[in-house]
C-alpha cells in the first residue's frame, strides 16, 4: 500500500461548499456520545502549567488512550473524495467519530475547512474522557487555495526571503482553515532527475537546500511563536536519504557511505531543526539495509542525539507497516514494535500502533517509558501550538474566506512565479517579445491549458483561478488579436491534425512560442521516469514547427531537469517555466514581454543525456577527468555519447542584460587559520535593461584526506545591476566554508590549496587559487 498522494486538484469553490455540507451530515449522522463519558472525566487539579498537565494526562491515560494519541488517520470528514484510493485505509466518518470518542485517535490529516474542523475538534474536546484536542495536519506543499510555484521552481529564485514569504502565506491559509501541522518542507537533496519528487524540493545542491529548508520552516512556523493561531508546525521530510533511491525509482533502496549521508543528505535537516521544526517525517526507503522508519540509529542516535531534534517523528504513509514488505518485520505487531523502538512516535494511516502497542507494552516488549515518551512528544507539540488553551485556535470561517485566495496572495504568487523563471538561451535577443506589432503563435499542449498550471500536490487549489498562458499573453499584449493558439499535440499522445494546424499558425506568425514539456502528473510521488526527454508527440511537433524556419521560443513546463533533444534543444530561445501555480500565465507574460528581466537560476543541472543520471554539478573529478571540450576522449570518465558535464549547469540563467564577470580578486592569497579573507568580482551589465544577477561562489578543495567534489557552492548573492553599470560584489570567506565530512564522520577542515570561482553558474570561468594556512 503505497498510494498516498492526491496529485491534482479538481476542486472548485462550489464543490468545496457542497462537500462541507455533506461533511456536516456525515459527522452528525453519528449518534452523539453519551454524556456519561463526561461524567467519567477525571478532574484535573488547578494551576498546572503545560508540562505538568501533560504528565497528569499521561498518568490518567489507559494504554489504548496512549496509543490513540499516536494514531493518525486520513480525515474522512473533509477529504476530497476524488483523491481517495479505495485501498488507502481511509475510514468512514462514523467509524472515525467513534474512534475519536474512545480516545483512539490523536490526529487527522488532509482535510481542511474551519467550520467543519471546529465540529470535529468538539468531539475530541467535549466527548472524550480526557478532552485532548486533535492535531490536524495537511500536505500544503506549495499553497492551499492560492497555489504558488512548485518548490523546485521557487528554488530557482535563489531567494530565501521569497521562500519564507510563500511558505508563510500558504501556512496562513492552512491555519485559518483549521490546520495545525504542515507536511512540508520536503528537503531531500535531489541528484537524480528520474526521481519524480525532485519537483517538491530545492534541487541538487546542499547549500541551497539548507538555506531554503530554514526559510521554509520559518515561513511555516511564523515569527510569533507556535502558539500564535497563524503558525503551523513544519515537518521536514523525508528522513532520510529518500531521494537517493537507486535508479531514481521512487521508494527504491538507498545505499551510501557515511560521508555522503552526512555531507549531502543530513545538512538540510540540521538547518530545518535549527530553525525550530517540531516534527520530522520518517521515510519509506531502506538505508544501507535498515528501512528508515525502523532505523534506530538514524531516528534516535542521529536525529535526536546529534541533530538535537526535540519534536515528534511521524511515519510516512504506512511506512512502518511496509517494514513487512521490506523483509524487516514479521507482521504488523513486529512492525509496530520495531518502528516504536526505533523512534517513530506517530503512525500514519496503518493503525498498527493502536492495534498493537497496548499489548506490546503489557508483554514488556515495548517499555512503558518509550510509549510515554512518544505520547509526551505529541502532547508537547499540541501544547506548544496552544491547543490546550484554545483547541479551536485559528478556526475562523470568516477569516478563512478573507485570507484564502486573497489579492495579496495572488500578487505574491505572480511575483514568485516570475522570479522562478529561468532563461537558458536567448540567441539573437529573440526575447523579450514585443507587446505590440508582432504576430505571435502560441503553440503546444500547454498553450491554453489550465489543468497543468498548478503542478503536483495541490489538493485544494482554487480551480477557478488558474491563469493559462493564453490568458496571460492576452493581458500583456497591446494587440491581443495578434495572438494565435494551436495545441499541436496532446501531452503524451498525438492530436489528430494538430501538427498541420500548428505549422499553419507558425507560418502566419512572426515568432512562435512553443509551450511544451511535462504534464502535472508526470512528476511528483511515484512519477519516476527512465527518459528525461519530452514525450514523442511533442518532439514531433517541435520538429515540424522548427522546420518552418520561424524563430521559436521554447517555453518548457517541467517538474525536473530534462534532456533537451532535437528541435527543442536547437531552438534559439529556451525558457524554463516549471509549474508556477495559480498565476502562471501572468508570471510568464511578465518575463516574456519584458516587464521584468528573467532572474531565475537552475537549481538542477540539465544533462546532455538522460543516461548521465544521477548527475549533479558537484560530482567528483575521478582519477581520469575528461576534457569537456573534446568530442571523443577514450579512457577518461565520460560516456561514448557525451562528456559528463551538463548542457545547462546548476546555477545557469540569463537575463535581458549583457553580463560580464571580471577575474575574482582576493584580499590575500593566504587564508590564515583564524581569519577570513575578502573575495570580490566586478560584474558589468553592458545591456540595455536593469537586471538582477545571482553571483555564485564555488570552492574546490584541491587535496583532502577524502576526495572532494570538483566544485561546491559555498555562497551566493542576488544583486541588482542597472543597465550600463558595473557592480563589485564581495564575499567574506571563512574557514568554516571550507569544511567537509571527514573519514571519522565529523566536520573537518584541512590546510592546503583551494580553487575559488565567482561565477554566474557552475562549470563557468577560471578559478583563482588561495591557501588555507595553519
Ligand atoms: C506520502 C508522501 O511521501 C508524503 O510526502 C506525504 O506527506 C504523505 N504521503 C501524506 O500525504
Amino acid at each position: 500500500m503505497t498510494y498516498s498522494s492526491p496529485l491534482m486538484s479538481r476542486r472548485s469553490a462550489m464543490s468545496k461548499i457542497a462537500s462541507l455540507a455533506a461533511l456536516g451530515a456525515g459527522l452528525f449522522s453519528v449518534p452523539k456520545a453519551a454524556k456519561a463519558d463526561q461524567a467519567a472525566r477525571p478532574v484535573a487539579p488547578g494551576g498546572m502549567d503545560h508540562a505538568q498537565r501533560i504528565e497528569w494526562l499521561i498518568g490518567q491515560m489507559t494504554l489504548v488512550e496512549k496509543a490513540g494519541q499516536l494514531n493518525l488517520l486520513n480525515d474522512p470528514f473533509r477529504f476530497r473524495p476524488q483523491s481517495v484510493n479505495p485501498t488507502d485505509g481511509l475510514g468512514d466518518p462514523a467509524r472515525v467519530s467513534r474512534m475519536i470518542r474512545a480516545g483512539e485517535l490523536g490526529a487527522l490529516f488532509n482535510g481542511v475547512g474551519a467550520e467543519a474542523g471546529r465540529r470535529i475538534q468538539r468531539i475530541a474536546v467535549e466527548e472524550t474522557r480526557l478532552g485532548v484536542p486533535l492535531l490536524f495536519a495537511a500536505d500544503i506543499i506549495h499553497g492551499l487555495y492560492t497555489v504558488f510555484p512548485v518548490p523546485l521552481a521557487e528554488a530557482a529564485a535563489f531567494d530565501a526571503d521569497l521562500a519564507r514569504r510563500t511558505a508563510r502565506a500558504a501556512a496562513l491559509e492552512g491555519a485559518v482553515s483549521g490546520i495545525h501541522q504542515n507536511y512540508a518542507p520536503m528537503i531531500d537533496v535531489a541528484r537524480d532527475q528520474r526521481w519524480g519528487r525532485v519537483v517538491e524540493g530545492a534541487g541538487e545542491d546542499v547549500l541551497l537546500n539548507q538555506i531554503l529548508a530554514e526559510a521554509r520552516v520559518r515561513g511555516i512556523q511564523g515569527d510569533h511563536g507556535l502558539n500564535h493561531p497563524d503558525a503551523l508546525v513544519a515537518t521536514p521530510k523525508h528522513f532520510i536519504a529518500y531521494s537517493a533511491a537507486q535508479g531514481g525509482m521512487d521508494y527504491n533502496t538507498t545505499d551510501m557511505s557515511e560521508a555522503t549521508l552526512r555531507g549531502t543528505f543530513l545538512p538540510p535537516f540540521q538547518s530545518a531543526i535549527d530553525a525550530g521544526a517540531l516534527s520530522v517525517m520518517s521515510a519509506f526507503n531502506d538505508l544501507n539495509g535498515v528501512p528508515t522508519s525502523g532505523n534506530h540509529r538514524m531516528l534516535t542516535e542521529v536525529l535526536r542525539d546529534e541533530l538535537d531534534f526535540a519534536g515528534f517523528v511521524v511515519s510516512d504513509y504506512t511506512s512502518e507497516q511496509e517494514l513487512i514488505a521490506h523483509g524487516f518485520a514479521e507482521d504488523g505487531r513486529d512492525a509496530a514494535r520495531i518502528a516504536m523502538l526505533a523512534g517513530v512516535d506517530m503512525s500514519m494511516v496503518s493503525g498498527l500502533y493502536l492495534q498493537h502497542l497496548p499489548d506490546l507494552v503489557e508483554k514488556g516488549e515495548v517499555p512503558m517509558a518509550r510509549l510515554d515518551e512518544a505520547v509526551r512528544r505529541v502532547l508537547t507539540v499540541k501544547a506548544a501550538l496552544g491547543l490546550f488553551d484554545d483547541p479551536y485556535r485559528g478556526m475562523d470561517p470568516v477569516r478563512e474566506k478573507a485570507v484564502c485566495g486573497s489579492r495579496e496572495h495572488y500578487q505574491l504568487a505572480r511575483e514568485a512565479g516570475a522570479q522562478s523563471i529561468v532563461l537558458l538561451k536567448n540567441d539573437g535577443d529573440l526575447l523579450p517579445l514585443k507587446p505590440s506589432g508582432q504576430k505571435i503563435a502560441l503553440i503546444g499542449p500547454f498553450a491554453d491549458d489550465v489543468d497543468n498550471v498548478f503542478g503536483p500536490w495541490t489538493i485544494w487549489g482554487d480551480e477557478k483561478h488558474r491563469i493559462s498562458l493564453e490568458a496571460g499573453f492576452r493581458a500583456a499584449m497591446a494587440d491581443p488579436q495578434g495572438l494565435t493558439i494551436a495545441r499541436g499535440s496532446g501531452i503524451e499522445t498525438p492530436l489528430e491534425g494538430g501538427i498541420a494546424a500548428a505549422v499553419q499558425a507558425a507560418e502566419r506568425a512572426d515568432v512562435v512560442v512553443l509551450a511544451v514539456g511535462e504534464g502535472a502528473r508526470m512528476s511528483g510521488e511515484a512519477q519516476s521516469r527512465t527518459d528525461l526527454r519530452l514525450p514523442e508527440p511533442q518532439l514531433a511537433l517541435a520538429q515540424a514547427v522548427m522546420a518552418t524556419g520561424k524563430p521559436v521560443v521554447v517555453l518548457l513546463r517541467n517538474g525536473r531537469a530534462m534532456e533537451l533533444s532535437g528541435a527543442v534543444r536547437d531552438a534559439p530561445a529556451i525558457v524554463v517555466s516549471w509549474f508556477l501555480g495559480s498565476e502562471m500565465g501572468h508570471s510568464v507574460a511578465d518575463v516574456l514581454f519584458g516587464a521584468r528581466s528573467p532572474s531565475g537560476r537552475l537549481p538542477v543541472s540539465f544533462p546532455h543525456k538522460s543516461g548521465q543520471q544521477p548527475f549533479s554539478y558537484d560530482h567528483k573529478t575521478t582519477g581520469r577527468p575528461a576534457d569537456p571540450n573534446k568530442a571523443v576522449e577514450e579512457y577518461t570518465a565520460r560516456y561514448r555519447e557525451t562528456t559528463n558535464t551538463a548542457l545547462y549547469p546548476f546555477g545557469h540563467g540569463l537575463t535581458y542584460g549583457r553580463i560580464a564577470y571580471s577575474t575574482p580578486t582576493l584580499s590575500s592569497a593566504i587564508m590564515p587559520w583564524n581569519e577570513a579573507i575578502e573575495v570580490s568580482v566586478a560584474v558589468t551589465n553592458s545591456g540595455p535593461v536593469d537586471v538582477v544577477e545571482t553571483v555564485q561562489l564555488y570552492i574546490r578543495d584541491r587535496v583532502a584526506s577524502l576526495t572532494q567534489p570538483g566544485q561546491r557552492l559555498r555562497d551566493f548573492r542576488k544583486v541588482a545591476i542597472p543597465a550600463g553599470e558595473t557592480v563589485t560584489v564581495s564575499f567574506t570567506l571563512k574557514r568554516s566554508q571550507l569544511e567537509f565530512i571527514g573519514a571519522n564522520g565529523r566536520m573537518t577542515v584541512e590546510p592546503g590549496a583551494f580553487d575559488l570561482w565567482l561565477a554566474p553558474s557552475a562549470q563557468t570561468g577560471a578559478p583563482v587559487r588561495f591557501t588555507l594556512a595553519r
